[in-house]
C-alpha cells in the first residue's frame, strides 16, 4: 500500500528519481529509521557523504553554532573559514609539486564544470587558444550539467538532451585515451576509482601513462575526487594511491557531511587564469559550509582517523570477497556482483541494510568512515541471509 507522502510526491515531484518507497528520519551513527521507527545499516552515507556518519556530535555542535553566528555573507567578502580550508586542503594536495589554490563551490558537478572551464581558460591566457578538447575515460562519471555530461559515458544520460559540449570527448576504451591526447587537448579528466561505474580502480601504470602523455602535451590532468575524496579511499585524496600529481583536483560529497560543499583546487598557475569576474558561485564558500567543511577535514585528515578506514576497509574486503565475486575497491568503497541489483537492494532494505546498485546486477557499499568491525560483522550478518540472488 502506497503511504500518503508516496502518493503525493508523484503528483508533486519530478519523477527523474523514479520510485522511493523509504522515507527516511532520523540518524545516528551509522544508523538511519524510518517513518515507522525501522532501524537500517545505512551503507550508502548518503551516496559517500556523510562520511563521519548522522548526527554526528561535533558536527552538529559546529553546525548550531554558526547557524547562530552568520551564515552567508557572499564572496562579495572575506571569509575566514573559506582561508582556514583552502590551507589545509592545499596542504593536504600538494604532495611536492603543488603549491595549489583553493575556490569553493556547492556541488560534485558544479566543482567539475568549474575545472572543465579553467582547463580552458588556463590554456587561452598561456598562449594556447587552440587546446580546447577534453578527453574522459570510458565508465565515466562527472555529473549531469552540459559540461559534465559530456564528460560522462553512459550514453542513457544523454538520450535526447544532445547536442553536448563539442570537444569533450569519451574514450572507447581506457589505453585509446592516451592516444586522444593530442596537441588540440586542454585537459584530461579521471576518476581514480570509478564509482558509479561499479567501483572500479583504474589501473595505476594506465593512470600514470595518461598522465606522463598529458605532461608532454602540456594538457592539464584534472582528478575528480567528488566521491574518492575526503578519506574514502583510505588516503585523504584517492589519487595518493596512484602517485599522481593533479593539475586540477575536484572535491564535493564528503567534505560538508551533507551541508551541500564542494572545492575545485588547483595548482597556483593554472588558478591564476581565473582573474577577477571569470568565475564565481553565490553560495560557494559560504561561512555555515565552511565551518562545517573545517570540521570535517580536521577529524578525517588525521593519519589515525585514516589508518581506521583502511583496517575496517580490510575487514569489509574479507567479508565481500568471503560472499561475493567481482569485489573491486579501495578503503571504504567497495562494488560486488549480485545476480540482480534491484532485488538484492530491497532484500537488504527488508533485512535493515541499505545499500546502492550501481548496475543491473552491481551492488555498491559506501558506509560511513566511522564504522567500526562490529558494524562490518552486522553487515555480514545479513548478507549471508541474503546470498547472491
Ligand atoms: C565522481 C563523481 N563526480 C561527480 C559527481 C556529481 O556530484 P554531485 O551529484 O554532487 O553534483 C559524482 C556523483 O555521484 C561523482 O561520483
Amino acid at each position: 500500500m502506497k503511504t500518503a507522502l508516496g502518493q503525493l510526491a508523484d503528483q508533486v515531484l519530478f519523477q527523474n528519481y523514479g520510485k522511493r518507497d523509504i522515507a527516511l528520519v532520523r540518524g545516528e551513527g551509522a544508523y538511519v529509521y524510518d517513518d515507522e521507527g525501522r532501524r537500517y545499516l545505512d551503507f550508502t552515507a548518503g551516496i559517500a557523504v556523510c562520511n563521519l556518519g548522522h548526527a554526528h556530535p561535533g558536527v552538529t555542535e559546529v553546525i548550531e553554532r554558526q547557524a547562530r553566528t552568520l551564515v552567508h555573507v557572499s564572496n562579495l567578502f572575506l571569509i575566514e573559514g573559506q582561508v582556514e580550508l583552502a590551507e589545509k586542503l592545499t596542504r593536504l594536495a600538494d604532495r611536492g609539486t603543488g603549491p595549489y589554490r583553493a575556490m569553493f563551490v556547492n556541488t560534485g558537478t558544479e566543482a567539475n564544470e568549474g575545472a572543465l572551464k579553467l582547463a580552458r581558460r588556463y590554456q587561452y591566457v598561456s598562449g594556447h587558444p587552440e587546446k580546447t578538447r577534453v578527453v574522459a575515460l570510458p565508465n565515466s562519471f562527472h555529473g549531469r550539467t552540459m559540461g559534465s555530461l559530456s564528460v560522462t559515458s553512459n550514453p542513457k544520460y544523454r538520450e535526447g538532451v544532445t547536442p553536448l559540449v563539442p570537444g569533450f570527448e569519451v574514450a572507447d576504451t581506457y589505453e585509446g585515451a592516451i592516444d586522444m591526447l593530442d596537441d588540440k587537448t586542454a585537459a584530461c579528466i579521471v576518476e581514480v576509482v570509478q564509482g558509479e561505474a561499479g567501483v572500479r580502480p583504474v589501473d595505476k601504470g594506465l593512470l600514470q601513462s595518461l598522465a606522463a602523455r598529458a605532461k608532454e602535451l602540456g594538457a592539464l590532468l584534472i582528478v575528480d575526487e567528488v566521491q574518492t575524496g575526503v578519506g574514502r579511499t583510505g588516503r585523504f585524496f584517492g589519487f595518493e594511491h596512484f602517485d599522481l600529481s593533479p593539475d586540477i583536483i575536484t572535491m564535493a560529497k564528503g567534505l560538508g557531511n551533507g551541508i551541500p560543499t564542494g572545492a575545485i583546487l588547483a595548482k597556483q598557475h593554472v588558478a591564476d587564469a581565473f582573474t577577477p569576474g571569470m568565475h564565481g558561485s553565490t553560495f560557494g564558500g559560504n561561512p555555515f559550509a565552511m565551518a562545517v567543511a573545517n570540521y570535517v577535514v580536521d577529524v578525517v585528515r588525521d593519519p589515525a582517523f585514516l589508518d581506521r578506514v583502511r583496517r575496517v576497509g580490510e575487514a569489509l574486503r574479507r567479508v565481500l570477497e568471503a560472499n561475493f565475486d567481482g569485489v573491486t575497491g579501495l578503503g571504504l568503497m567497495w562494488g560486488f556482483d549480485v545476480d540482480d541489483a534491484s532485488t538484492w537492494r530491497k532484500r537488504a532494505a527488508e533485512r535493515g541494510l541499505l545499500v546502492t546498485a550501481c548496475g543491473p546486477k552491481r551492488i555498491r557499499v559506501v558506509p560511513p568512515l566511522i564504522i567500526d568491525e562490529q558494524h562490518v560483522e552486522e553487515f555480514e550478518t545479513i548478507v549471508k541471509k541474503i546470498g547472491r540472488a
